[in-house]
């Protein structure tokens, strides 16, 4: 599975971090991507640290591996030193020349926009305005920084030649596929596409070259900002579930609702992906908390996550059970073969 894609297939917020990380320390991929831009917060939590990233690959646990910005990314720079020390990255981490960079008047722009701010409910990391830039094309990206220089590779051919040679390019998606511009709950979506085209043309790899696209779901749905959310929870019963969780990027509450079949239907058509991940399965069956094998999970939950299988007609291959990133049932090889 040389080049492996990892896409959202809700709101955002999947897990696709813990996936990933996962994926960084049991595959030891040659390189991961970022794709995407700081909006996005993937939480990683290995040997008993979180780190809650908005640009740096969440592949960065393993320390062999190359962590790449995409050209089609969008970076700012405060916030990229600052997790490239957070995650001791140093000497192992590359930003394309194409990378866009997300100035504070971006930032001032977006958050003095009532109706991004209010009516979407825009993390307000100025992205969006920074997008409007370089549609256009009067953004400044990677090239332009000095603080960037000795950073600089020509990521499309560090990840087209690494698969010429053979080796595992692990490319990180980031949102979600119903907050796609194109394929979302339009207007209440973000600036790009989030779906695996889309992050695949961000990166500059051609379609051809994909082996795997793993489409990433949460046992249940949450959504932050604006948009609707079928089968929406009170705030009472989202914490009688236990399913309180927070923006890893605002802070907001997300607002929750029970898996919904129906739209990972749509998610499954959309990104057509050849394995299912599925996180935070301890949350529905809390027997399952903590457990890396199959035979381990209560019968219960085998039988949710295969009929999940049956009903998506793609095999569910990564079944997440806790925080850690090796809280992972992997049933790659059992069902995809070695
Ligand atoms: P923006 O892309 O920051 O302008 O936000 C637009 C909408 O997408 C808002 O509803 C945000 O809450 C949502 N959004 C953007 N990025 C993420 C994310 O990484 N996870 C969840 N929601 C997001
Ligand atoms: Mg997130």
């Amino acid at each position: 599975m040389p080049l492996t894609l990892v896409v959202g297939g809700q709101f955002g917020d999947e897990g696709k971090g813990k996936v990933v990380s996962y994926l960084g320390l049991s595959d030891k991929p040659s390189i991961c991507v970022r794709t995407g831009s700081i909006n996005a917060g993937h939480t990683v939590t290995y040997n008993g640290r979180t780190w809650k990233v908005r640009i740096i690959p969440s592949c960065f646990v393993n320390q062999s591996t190359k962590l790449m910005i995409a050209p089609g990314a969008l970076l700012k720079i405060d916030v990229f030193l600052r997790e490239v020390e957070e995650t001791n990255s140093r000497g192992r981490v590359w930003v394309d020349e194409r990378t866009g960079v997300i100035e504070d008047a971006h930032v001032e722009r977006e958050r003095s926009d009532e109706y991004l701010m209010r009516t979407i409910g825009s993390t307000g990391q100025g992205v969006g305005a920074a997008t409007m830039d370089r549609v256009m094309r009067r953004l400044r990206l990677a090239r332009d920084f000095q603080e960037l220089r000795g950073l600089i590779t020509d990521v499309p051919l560090a990840v087209n030649e690494e698969l010429d040679r053979g080796g595992l390019v692990v490319v990180e998606g980031t949102q979600g596929t119903f907050l796609s511009l194109y394929h979302g709950t339009y207007p209440y979506v973000t600036s790009r596409d989030t779906t695996a085209a889309g992050i695949l043309s961000e990166v500059g790899v051609s379609p051809r070259r994909v082996d795997d696209i793993i489409l990433v779901f949460k046992s249940y749905v949450t959504r932050v900002g604006a948009g609707e959310l079928p089968g929406e929870l009170s705030p009472e019963e989202v914490v009688a579930r236990g399913w309180v969780e927070r923006g890893t990027v605002t802070g907001r509450p997300r607002r929750a609702a029970p898996f919904n079949l129906d739209l990972a239907r749509r998610a499954v058509m959309l990104n057509r992906p050849t394995q299912i991940a599925i996180t935070k399965l301890d949350a529905l069956f809390p027997g399952a908390r903590g457990k890396r094998r199959w035979v381990d999970l209560p019968p219960e939950a085998r039988r949710w996550v295969e009929e999940l299988s049956e009903a998506l007609k793609v095999p569910v291959t990564l079944i997440g059970t806790g925080e850690d990133s090796l809280d992972m049932v992997d049933m790659r090889r059992e069902v995809m073969g070695p």
